[in-house]
């Protein structure tokens, strides 16, 4: 189609690897509606969305399944953007101006000739994937100031006609990504962060489906946006849930003078037919395309921050790095302590100085003894974080989050840098710009433990959009150290898991989900974890850990195979460890580097789930000719029965039927183990397995 009969249409089919989203502009021309979304045809027969009938006493924009809906649109069901005048007015309404792209990509602009707003709603699906990605562009071409209220990034249009159920996750520390679900007959459910980071109590995700087909079609938003957000999904009486995603606004409203643009910033939602694992696996192709050519194997680390927390020397790190470096390990990382200042943590942030007590022949003389054990180095950092102890906050005080004469609320004892300030910016970058000119490393793990808490900045200099500002720099600093440090992986880290999401996973390499490293604990958070991110993003140690929650014990195997979900790393002390804990520990990490391929690239099948029988997470290799089965066992260790006990089977996904799959000696036709599945034993002393099979 050429462009010109492109921008005359009033309806538009974008198409991905799989789906298509298909939107119009109704005859009136006040806003944007979805048709249908759903799989390659779906488009094709009467919109399972669409509402032409009557609306007593509620305007037919209420009913309508609008993509971005003004307050004048859907006055009394939520609109995804409330705007205010100068004095005081609510109302934007949309007059359709024009369209254009292709395809894959869709731009429509509305302009409202009162108040003078411009709205650009923007589509794209990546070729490949199935995902949208939604955004919208403001700007203010009127001649008085606007007040942006309420600012969502999109409005998703979802046919619930027997009821919806929403997944999705909540969370602590060390308890993230706990996956569960809500039925929603009628009426509302949200979750979000006011907190200037995505935070560890809900996720910014979402997957809904209809009650009736909880296996089948599933439709989920995702937003990437790494400070406050919200999602919020209505059903309302007639059988439609709509999903509002977008930022949150905590501070209050912000300001658009004459002239100014806003970009708001992407909404992203992914369409699955097989229910919340197929889901998953949209997730984890988007995913793995937002790492372009990052996506190569991850090094098996080794972190001490359990092993000896603030307490590092060179001595205690050069220690464990023998041993790291025997048992195959990668990279070494040094996590919090090194700097001056910092015994503990009530000193030392913004003065990234390594301690000079700490590493008396040097911290680079140190650096080349890890390096010539042939590991590579890694080095922790919270730049955005600052003790009041520190000689960073002593010259620059007003550098902080604060409202002018009351107290900054303090989180792990340390305060919040305002990253949206030109110089705290330029600092920020300069202290990890320098650490990784002046040090050879090749490893960053960038932490983030507190929340913003004070909305306002020392100088009061009138309303400004923190959020916004503080998550646009830190963006562009990761993006400059990726270009400028293009070998150093980055690991992104908040306090845990408190800091992924989608425009993470677009500048990070790895995220680490949860300090809760117990066996069992972490079990539950990776399984969440992985319903929304590709195994590439999860980093996992193993650790001597007991857990928090479920304190049961495991075996180190059961620890290992764990681990190697995702990215494999150690965090015990392993120092403490036997000679037969280390040479199986060397086997396990040889074998890791075996698989790892498949781990990084391969389909994932979720298995059954923390809480059940079976549990264990299936990788098929994107030619099929080899499938790694990761098993687990969650329920008790107390013996094996008097009875005759049958193995625990695992039913794997996506075999060919007719093909045969080898391990070892064993073989197995597809058939078999999809309809049966894979047999695995639990023992008290065989708790977890590692079993490879290849296409015979
Ligand atoms: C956070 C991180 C931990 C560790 C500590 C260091 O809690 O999540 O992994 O780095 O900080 O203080």
């Amino acid at each position: 189609m050429n462009p010109n009969e492109w921008a005359r249409q009033r309806s538009w089919t974008l198409r991905g690897a799989s789906t298509e989203y298909t939107v119009a502009v109704p005859e009136h021309g006040r806003w944007l509606e979805l048709v249908a979304w759903g799989p390659y045809g779906v488009s094709d027969g009467p919109s399972p969305v669409g509402y032409d009938g009557p609306t007593p006493f509620l305007t037919s924009g209420d009913a309508a399944p609008i993509e971005y809906g003004t307050d004048a649109a859907r006055p009394f069901a939520g609109p995804d953007l409330v705007v205010e005048t100068a004095n005081g007015g609510r109302r934007v309404s949309w007059g359709y101006r024009e369209a254009t792209g292709d395809e894959r990509s869709l731009a429509v602009t509305f302009a409202d000739p009162v108040t003078g707003l411009r709205a650009v709603v923007r589509y794209e699906m990546p070729a490949g994937t199935d995902v949208v990605r939604r955004w919208v562009e403001l700007t203010n071409d009127g001649e008085t100031e606007l007040r942006l209220v309420r600012i969502g990034s999109a409005g998703f249009c979802v046919p619930t006609p027997h009821g919806a159920r929403l997944s999705y996750q909540w969370g602590q520390w060390a308890q993230e990504f706990q996956l569960d679900q809500v039925d929603l007959g009628h009426g509302g459910f949200t979750v979000g962060s006011a907190q200037g980071v995505p935070g560890h109590l809900y996720v910014p995700w979402l997957a809904v489906r209809d009650q009736a087909e909880p296996d089948g079609p599933t439709w989920g938003m995702a937003l990437a946006w790494t400070g406050s957000w919200e999602i919020t999904a209505d059903r309302d009486t007639g059988g439609l849930t709509r999903v509002r995603v977008g930022r949150h606004l905590p501070d209050g409203p912000l300001d658009l003078p004459p002239g100014a643009s806003l970009e708001l910033p992407v909404a992203a939602g992914a369409y699955s037919p097989d229910g919340l694992g197929g889901l998953a696996r949209v997730w984890h192709d988007y995913q793995r395309q937002l790492a372009g050519e990052r996506l190569g194997p991850r090094p098996v680390l080794y972190n001490s921050w359990e092993a000896t927390y603030f307490s590092v020397d060179a001595e205690n790190q050069l220690a464990l790095a023998r041993i790291a470096a025997d048992l195959g390990v990668e990279t070494f990382v040094v996590d919090d302590g090194w700097f001056v200042g910092r015994p503990d943590d009530h000193g030392g942030l913004g003065d990234w100085t390594p301690d000079p007590a700490k590493f008396p022949a040097g911290f680079d003389s140190f650096v080349a003894d890890v390096r010539a054990l042939g590991l590579n180095f890694g080095l922790w950092v919270e730049p955005e974080c600052v003790s009041p102890r520190s000689r960073l906050y002593a010259e620059h005080p007003d550098w902080v989050y604060a409202i002018e004469g009351r107290p900054i609320t303090p989180i792990r004892n340390q305060y919040l840098l305002d990253l949206g300030r030109p110089e705290v910016a330029e600092f920020v970058h300069s202290t990890v710009d320098g650490l990784l000119r002046r040090h050879d490393i090749s490893y960053l793990k960038w932490d983030f433990n507190r929340p913003r808490t004070e909305p306002g900045r020392m100088a009061g200099t009138g309303r400004v959009d923190l959020d916004g500002a503080h998550v646009a720099n830190l963006h562009r600093i990761y993006e400059e150290l990726r270009r400028d440090h293009p070998h150093v992986v980055i690991e992104a880290c908040a306090g845990g898991g408190a800091r992924t999401d989608l425009a993470m996973a677009a500048r990070s390499d790895v995220f680490w989900p949860s300090d809760n490293t117990g066996p069992l604990d972490r079990l539950a958070i990776q399984y969440g974890f992985l319903h929304a991110n590709a195994p590439h993003l999860l980093s996992s140690w193993v650790t001597d850990s007991p857990g928090l929650f479920d304190p049961r014990p495991r075996s180190l195997a059961f620890r290992f195979v764990l681990a190697m979900a995702g990215v494999l790393g150690i965090g015990a002390d392993i120092r403490h460890w036997s000679a037969e804990q280390r040479t199986e520990a060397a086997a396990w990490i040889a074998r890791y580097k075996e698989i790892r391929e498949i781990v990084m690239h391969g389909t994932v099948h979720l298995i059954g789930g923390p809480d059940q029988p079976r549990c264990a997470v299936q990788y098929t290799s994107p030619d099929a000719a080899t499938v790694v089965v990761l098993a687990w066992h969650t329920g008790r260790l107390d013996g094996t029965g008097l009875l005759p006990s049958r193995p625990v089977r695992l039913p794997l996904r996506g075999l060919d039927p007719a093909a045969g799959y080898r391990h070892g000696e064993q073989h197995y036709s597809g058939a078999h183990l999809g309809a049966v599945g894979l047999p695995v034993q639990w023992t008290p002393t065989h708790d977890a397995d590692l079993i490879v099979l290849h296409r015979a």
